[in-house]
């Protein structure tokens, strides 16, 4: 059966490159019978909070993030994808803040006693890092590639990457890269079975 794939938009340009490169993957894992849901972060209240340390969660059976917002429960219901699409430009190296916020408020899913223990509902996920980057080459990636390993460590989850370099503020010409669309799509079709 096709997975439950849930892709995170964290760029803060709404119709940037980011947005075409999870465009693109949405279609080819729909084509291959995927449900794909996206979550764009820029359209959502509160972005910007990020976890306030309060460690409510910590208490919580649920695994629920105690802050009153949309993002609360959007990382609440996170659980429900088989895959989960972190996308993103790349800032500085890194991920920019609007990302590390959310992933921040993903503290709720872990339970710190005597080590970290991962909210289990995880086991046998997949989380997947799109990044665009204006890079031509892969500078600054390993960075944001070894921050993201450590992230899916956490969660003792698989992590697969897709990069697309060489990407300006221009979005058209990511637009008329059509052999990028077809390795996007592609990317797409693998992760409806991943
Ligand atoms: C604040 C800022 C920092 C950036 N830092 C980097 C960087 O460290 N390395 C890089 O290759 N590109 C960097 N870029 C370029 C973006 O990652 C790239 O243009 C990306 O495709 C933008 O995606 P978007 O159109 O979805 O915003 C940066 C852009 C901005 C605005």
């Amino acid at each position: 059966m096709s997975h439950k794939i849930l892709i995170i938009n964290g760029s803060p340009r709404r119709n940037g490159n980011t947005s075409i490169a999870v465009h693109w993957v949405q279609e080819g894992a729909n084509s291959k019978g995927a449900t794909v849901d996206i979550l764009n972060l820029t359209s959502m209240k509160n972005v910007g909070n990020g976890c306030i340390g309060c460690r409510r969660c910590q208490n919580s059976d649920e695994y629920r993030c105690f802050i009153n917002d949309d993002i609360s429960q959007a990382v609440y219901a996170m659980t429900d994808y088989d895959v989960i699409v972190f996308a993103m430009p790349l800032y500085f190296g890194t991920v920019p803040a609007q990302m590390k916020s959310f992933m921040d408020r993903m503290y709720s899913h872990i339970k710190i006693n005597n080590g970290h223990m991962a909210n289990p509902k995880f086991e046998n996920k997949a989380f997947v890092i799109i990044a665009t980057t204006g890079a031509e080459n892969s500078n600054g990636l390993p960075l944001l590639e070894e921050y993201m390993k450590d992230f899916a460590l956490e969660f003792k989850t698989r992590l697969y990457s897709f990069v697309i370099p060489s990407c300006n503020a221009d979005r058209n010409v990511l637009l008329e890269k059509i052999d990028v669309r077809e390795q996007a799509e592609y990317f797409g079709e693998k992760l409806a079975n991943i």
